[in-house]
């Protein structure tokens, strides 16, 4: 497995390029499903989690070409001979359980594997069942599947009410109701752009939607659903990743592409901190206002929210802030794993249940560590630009599942930070 080798050292200069978004081009991806016309996404990022999409696209029939090539993903789903998606691709990566819908809208049968947990949580997928039971879905689950079979005169539009909300719950009953009969709403709907990149997505292709952003979705369904070309979203997480970078090293670094309505919410802790984040017309140009950072209190939520996403991050530019921050996780149940890896740079953090109280220290200093996530890989190899010394984070695969060229783009703001292929 490889690792990645980086030393503390100097300010950080120049410019980031931020790709697209990992997390819409993986509920854009499956919507080729509902239609036998092509969709062509550009800017789609290189990611081993794309690579993972385009294998279980591929094993249900779809033709996907262009990932190695480039950024651009041509597909096509005009011919689909079966709807079951296999445990041993679903098992990979949780974002599969995203083909349900719109196998079930456009087929009325669905065979998805039901995807494990992973580090950060059990991460059920009890609402999307629940959204699919609301179109009129019948769900089976046995032997590890949900065996999904919609009404015989296709799904149903219907009220689905979300609990609390849930991105990707929110994704599939989109993805569903664009081919139901009849009107649903989507009520405690997420508002993430991701979703809203979607629902663009769909209605280049046909679909009627409205609401997109806000709490509540109303979708009328359509009887079929035509081709498009659409761009995916910049990845305002890897935007509030790389926006840290200067954070920690001082220097000024503009990430290409950013808008602040992305993460408005992360730029506001951001000036608290005492980092500067201005909107030019080539992206985020950020910069430390001043000397050391300050201590700031963090509570992640659904958007527009604190991403829990950038919460690894934030941790660990709080490490050696000056004061005593807590950070919050409300949205999974196990997302500090990577507390205990800073804290062998020196970190003082005190976890309990879902709250970290993090006091400030003056310089972390470098160590071997260990990513468990792939959140939390990046957020080791920042603080190690800013340790005493030398970092070396291993099992660095989890950071190919998100980030594209992390090396490269550090290295171009003058960073020291090399990969070391694994034994
Ligand atoms: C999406 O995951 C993202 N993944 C996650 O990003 C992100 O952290 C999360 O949304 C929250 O913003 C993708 O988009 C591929 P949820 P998702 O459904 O849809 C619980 C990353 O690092 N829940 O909003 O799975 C769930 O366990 C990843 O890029 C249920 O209980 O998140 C969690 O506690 C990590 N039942 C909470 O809701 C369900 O049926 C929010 O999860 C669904 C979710």
């Amino acid at each position: 497995m490889d690792s990645i080798l980086v030393t503390g050292n100097g300010p950080l200069n120049g410019e980031i390029p931020i790709a697209g978004a990992k997390n819409a081009c993986l509920t854009l991806m499956p919507a080729t499903l509902l239609s036998e016309e092509p969709l062509t996404l550009t800017n789609a990022p290189r990611l081993s989690d794309i690579r993972t999409m385009t294998t279980l696209l591929q094993s249900l029939g779809a033709e996907v070409t262009g990932m190695q090539e480039g950024q651009v993903l041509a597909m096509s789903s005009h011919n689909i001979p079966h709807q079951r998606a296999e445990y041993d691709i679903v098992r990979k990566m949780r974002a599969s359980i995203l083909v349900l819908g719109p196998l079930l809208a456009r087929f009325g049968y669905a065979e998805v594997s039901l995807p494990g947990g992973c580090a950060i949580g059990a991460r059920p997928v009890d609402l999307h069942l629940k959204a699919m039971e609301a179109l009129g879905a019948e769900m089976d689950l046995r032997d590890g599947y949900v065996h999904a079979k919609a009404p015989a005169g296709g799904l149903r539009g219907g009220v689905i009410e979300f609990p609390f909300v849930s991105v990707g719950a929110t994704e599939n009953a989109l993805l569903a109701a664009v081919l139901a009969k009849g009107t649903t709403v989507i009520k405690n709907a997420a508002r993430e752009p991701e979703i809203v990149d979607l629902a663009q997505c769909l209605q280049k292709m046909g679909a009627q939607i409205e609401g997109e952003g806000t709490s509540t979705i109303t979708i009328q369904g359509v009887d079929r659903l035509g081709g498009a070309t659409h761009r995916v979203v910049t990845d305002r997480i890897e935007l509030g990743t790389y926006m840290l970078a200067p954070a920690f090293c001082g220097g000024e670094v503009t990430c290409l592409g950013g808008k602040i309505d992305l993460l408005a919410a992360f730029c506001e802790k951001l000036d608290a901190a005492g980092i500067s984040v201005e909107e030019t017309e080539k992206g985020l140009k950020v910069a430390r206002k001043n000397g050391r950072i300050s201590a700031v209190d963090v509570t992640t939520e659904p958007f527009p929210g604190f991403p829990t996403d950038l919460q690894a991050q934030m941790m660990a530019l709080l490490c050696t802030a000056e004061g005593t921050s807590v950070l919050e996780e409300k949205i999974f149940e196990n997302r500090f794993m990577h507390a205990p890896e800073l804290m062998r740079m020196g970190a003082q953090i005190d976890v309990s249940g879902g709250t970290a109280t993090v006091t400030g220290v003056e310089k972390l200093r470098g160590a071997p560590v260990m990513a468990t996530d792939l959140r939390a890989s990046v957020s080791l190899i920042l603080a190690g630009l800013a340790a005493e010394g030398e970092t070396r984070v291993s099992r660095v695969y989890h950071l190919d599942r998100g980030y594209e060229h992390v090396v490269r783009k550090l290295r171009n703001v003058g960073a020291t930070i090399e990969r070391i292929k694994g034994e």
